[in-house]
C-alpha cells in the first residue's frame, strides 16, 4: 500500500499504547481512522489526541470487545456505512496473560485467546470479505509479538495466543496472493514497548476476584520493570508505516530479533529446545530472561512453584 492520505483506516485496542500510536500516526497521515476499545474513557483519551494533533482527520470512536463476534461486526458495519470503505486494518488489541501454563485458569486461557486470537479472527471475518470486493489496494497488519516467534517461560497464554495469531497472519497473506486479491497482510512482531499492558496484567484479579499466582506475579511484575524500557508506541508505528508501504510480511521492532530467528531455526534443525530470547533492546541491556533454556546456560530467576487450582 503506498498512498494513505484520504483513505480509512481501523485500530482495534486504540484506546491505549500501540494501537493509539497507529491510530495517531495514520491521523497524521491524513486517513480517517476508525477506533475501537472496550475501555472507553482510555478510546476517548485517543481521540482528544488525534483531535487536537490532528484536527483535520475525520474520525469514529466506538466502545466494544473485540474478543464478541457481534461488537466487531457492529463496528465494521459502521464503518462502511460511514464511509464505504477500508484500506488498512490494525488488530491489535491484546492482553498479556503469563505464568506455569499447568496452574491456569480456563477462564484465563479462554480470555487470552478471546482477545488476542478472537479478536483478529472476528477482525478478518468482518472486514476482509468487504476490503476484497473493493478491488484497491490496501493492508491488514495483526499485532503478534516476538513471543509469536519465541515461546518464552512463564508466559505460555501468551505465547499460544500469539503464535496462533501470527499463524491466522501467514495464511491470511498466503490466501489473499493465492486468491489474486490487492490486499496484503503483515505481522506485527514488537519486543518491549512503553505501554500499559503489563499494569492491565496486574489488575486482571479484579475482573475475575482471584488473585494472582505466586508464578503469575513474577513474570507480570518482571514485565512491569521492563515495559517502560521498551519502544515508544509512536516509534513502532513509524515503523508499521514504513513495512506497510515495503509490503514486508514480518515487520520486527528491534532488528536484533532477526539474528535470534536464525539462531531460533538452526537450534530446531538440532531437535533442540530453543534458547530464550531477549525482550529488551539491546542498547538498554538485556533481559532477565536472556539466557538458553536447553544449554544449561538459563539465567531465568524462576519464583517459587506453587500449585493453586481455581
Ligand atoms: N507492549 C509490548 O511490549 C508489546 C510487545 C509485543 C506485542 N504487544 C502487543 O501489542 C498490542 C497492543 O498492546 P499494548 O502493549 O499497546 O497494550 P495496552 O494495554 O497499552 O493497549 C492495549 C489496548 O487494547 C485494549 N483492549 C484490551 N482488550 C480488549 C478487548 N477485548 N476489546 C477491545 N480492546 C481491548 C485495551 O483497553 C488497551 O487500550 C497487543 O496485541 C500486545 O499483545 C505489545
Amino acid at each position: 500500500m503506498q498512498e494513505f492520505r484520504g483513505k480509512v483506516a481501523v485500530v482495534t485496542g486504540a484506546g491505549s499504547g500501540i494501537g493509539r500510536g497507529l491510530a495517531l500516526r495514520w491521523a497524521a497521515e491524513g486517513m480517517r481512522v476508525a477506533m475501537i476499545d472496550i475501555d472507553d474513557a482510555a478510546l476517548q483519551e485517543t481521540a482528544g489526541l488525534m483531535a487536537a494533533a490532528s484536527p483535520d482527520a475525520p474520525q469514529l470512536a466506538r466502545r466494544g470487545d473485540v474478543s464478541h463476534a457481534f461488537d466487531v461486526e457492529a463496528f465494521a458495519d459502521d464503518v462502511f456505512d460511514l464511509w464505504g470503505q477500508v484500506d488498512l486494518l490494525c488488530n491489535n488489541a491484546g492482553v498479556f496473560l503469563g505464568g506455569y501454563l499447568w496452574d491456569r485458569h480456563v477462564e484465563d486461557l479462554e480470555h487470552i485467546l478471546g482477545v488476542n486470537l478472537w479478536g483478529i479472527l472476528h477482525g478478518i471475518r468482518a472486514f476482509v470479505p468487504r476490503m476484497i470486493a473493493q478491488d484497491t489496494e490496501g493492508h491488514i497488519v495483526n499485532t503478534a509479538s516476538v513471543s509469536g516467534i519465541f515461546g518464552s517461560p512463564l508466559a505460555g497464554p501468551y505465547n499460544i495466543s500469539k503464535f496462533a495469531a501470527f499463524a491466522a497472519t501467514e495464511t491470511l497473506a498466503g490466501d489473499l496472493v493465492l486468491s489474486g486479491s490487492k490486499l496484503r497482510a503483515s505481522v506485527l512482531c514488537p519486543g518491549i514497548v512503553s505501554t500499559n499492558i503489563a499494569t492491565r496484567a496486574l489488575h486482571r484479579p479484579e475482573e475475575t476476584g482471584r488473585p494472582l499466582t505466586d508464578d503469575q506475579r513474577f513474570v507480570t511484575e518482571m514485565l512491569i520493570d521492563l515495559v517502560p524500557t521498551g519502544l515508544d508506541p509512536a516509534e513502532v508505528a513509524g515503523i508499521v508505516l514504513d513495512g506497510v508501504r515495503a509490503e514486508d510480511f514480518l515487520i520486527l521492532t528491534h532488528g536484533h530479533h532477526a539474528e535470534s530467528i536464525t539462531s531460533r531455526a538452526a537450534e530446531l534443525t538440532t531437535r533442540a529446545l530453543p534458547s530464550v530470547v531477549a525482550y529488551t533492546c539491546p542498547v538498554r541491556g538485556p533481559s532477565p530472561l536472556q539466557g538458553g533454556v536447553a544449554g544449561g546456560n538459563t539465567r531465568i530467576v524462576a519464583p517459587p512453584i506453587a500449585v493453586h487450582r481455581g
